[in-house]
């Protein structure tokens, strides 16, 4: 049996915990490496720094194939060096590699041969200039490949465990092949290519996938003003095999730590090079006004939303996930409180509380939706699915409910006596919404 070579992972965030725990499954011995001595400390006690299905069992599994440490030397002596670091967007929109070129420039006088392994999500382009660095360096026989991921929050590990494809880029084919055959127990199909494709082929997935929800929440837009019903429309579009059913999700937009800044990145870097991407920036301006929406849908049947309550149910980007990093609530509830509204916010595990100033938390649904004149469904968490019930109807004081991710069945949370307002469905008739005692009258002539 071939003696699998150990591995050392650069940056023990979300992607590099996920990569050195799913390796670490698959018996390679790894030693993530992270600059920050908390979030190390904290790993190394056996504590998950992030909410990730599955990650914990797997850190908890394999700990003897596990080491975390903030000393390069643990880290750099290794064959295969995972580079997982963040590339967060500059105010320019391109991607900030400041990161990337310190473990570049960190790398020691190595003697040995080893693969750099670029996971990060960075520009094309960006393999020519490390390659060209360390050549420059002396460390030509460093070899350097471009292995994009392509894994979800929230299902991260299974992603890893069973990939639609993994792709290598890679300058010297020896490479290829070691770094492909790292994930030979996987039984993947892989893509081969030159780097600037891998590059390519990661910011070209994630801005397809951006792509397939903007278009749909537009197809819901004008569902909404023709009477179609979006549910029913992506169904039928999606059972086309050549379209198939993914991302076809109508909602409030899309945010989270890579689409929003992969897609400005891919836009910025095309703009770079001379070249105005027109359909991205379109997708991007959909996804912006999107969020938006929902105010709207409030103010249809609220009228002004001064001094009005409203639940935002929901606050993490995606469902099984902490993460708040462009999640649509954020904007919601900057443009609820600039609007005079008073924003109550429940989410099961994302903490927005050093976020959001002047946002009241809730740490139940009954508690938030307590005396709302609105309910809105920002994050289709399991727990909402029985929002529409008799217990938070009497709870609220206007039964309205705004559902930003269609999660609802609108005929039965209509017939629970609640107004529903979902994306591209069929809306309530405005006069539906209940009269109750404490209200006022609140729809403009
Ligand atoms: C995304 C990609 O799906 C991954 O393949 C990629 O590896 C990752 O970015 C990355 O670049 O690291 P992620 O952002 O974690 O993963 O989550 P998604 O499931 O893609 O959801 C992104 C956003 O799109 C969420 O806000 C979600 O609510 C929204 N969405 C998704 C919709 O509004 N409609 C849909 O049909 C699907």
């Amino acid at each position: 049996m071939k003696e699998k070579p150990a591995i050392g992972v650069f940056g023990a965030g979300w992607v590099g915990l996920v990569t050195g725990a799913c390796f670490a499954e698959l018996g390679y011995d790894v030693v993530v490496r992270d600059v920050i001595p908390e979030r190390i400390e904290q790993l190394r006690d056996g504590r998950v720094p992030l909410h990730e299905p599955g990650l914990g069992e797997l850190l908890e599994q394999n700990r003897e194939r596990l080491a975390f440490t903030t000393e390069l030397d643990e880290i750099v002596s290794r064959p295969i060096l995972f580079v997982c670091v963040g590339t967060p967007p500059t105010y320019s929109g391109d991607a900030d590699l400041s990161a990337v070129w310190t473990v570049v420039d960190q790398l020691p006088a190595l003697q040995e041969r080893a693969i750099l392994v670029m996971k990060s999500t960075v520009p094309v382009g960006t393999g020519e200039k490390v390659r060209a660095a360390l050549d420059a360096r002396g460390l030509a026989h460093v070899g350097y490949v471009s292995n994009p991921e392509f894994l979800a929050e929230g299902s991260a590990v299974r992603d890893f465990m069973n990939p639609d494809r993994v792709v290598v880029g890679a300058f010297a084919e020896a490479d290829s092949e070691v770094v492909a055959g790292l994930y030979e127990p996987l039984e993947a199909s892989v893509v081969r290519a030159d780097v600037a494709s891998a590059e390519m082929i990661k910011l070209a997935a994630n801005a397809f996938l951006m792509t397939r929800i903007s278009f749909i929440n537009e197809i819901a837009n004008v569902c909404e003003a023709t009477g179609a019903d979006v549910e029913q429309v992506a169904k039928g579009v999606g059972l086309d095999h050549r379209l198939g059913p993914h991302f076809l999700r109508a909602g409030i937009g899309w945010g989270g730590s890579c689409f929003p800044k992969d897609g400005v990145a891919l836009k910025q870097l095309a703009s770079n090079s001379g070249y105005h991407f027109q359909l991205l920036s379109a997708v991007i301006e959909v996804n912006d006004l999107q969020k938006r929406r929902v105010i709207g849908k409030l103010e249809k049947h609220l009228g002004k939303l001064r001094g009005k309550k409203v639940a935002l149910l929901g606050l993490a980007f995606k469902p099984n996930t902490d993460d708040l990093r462009e999640a649509p609530s954020l904007v919601l509830a900057s443009r609820l409180l600039a609007e005079g509204a008073e924003v109550r916010a429940w989410d099961p595990v994302a903490d927005a509380s050093r976020l959001l100033q002047g946002v009241t938390f809730c740490g139940s649904v009954l508690d938030a939706v307590s005396g709302a004149d609105a309910a809105v469904i920002v994050t289709e968490w399991d727990e909402l699915q029985g929002l529409a019930s008799e217990e938070v109807r009497g709870a609220m004081r206007n039964a309205l409910i705004v559902d930003g991710r269609n999660l609802l069945d609108p005929e039965h949370a209509r017939a629970a006596g609640f107004v529903y307002e979902g994306i591209g469905r069929a809306a309530s008739p405005l006069e539906a919404l209940p009269e109750t005692e404490e209200r006022e009258p609140q729809l403009e002539a």
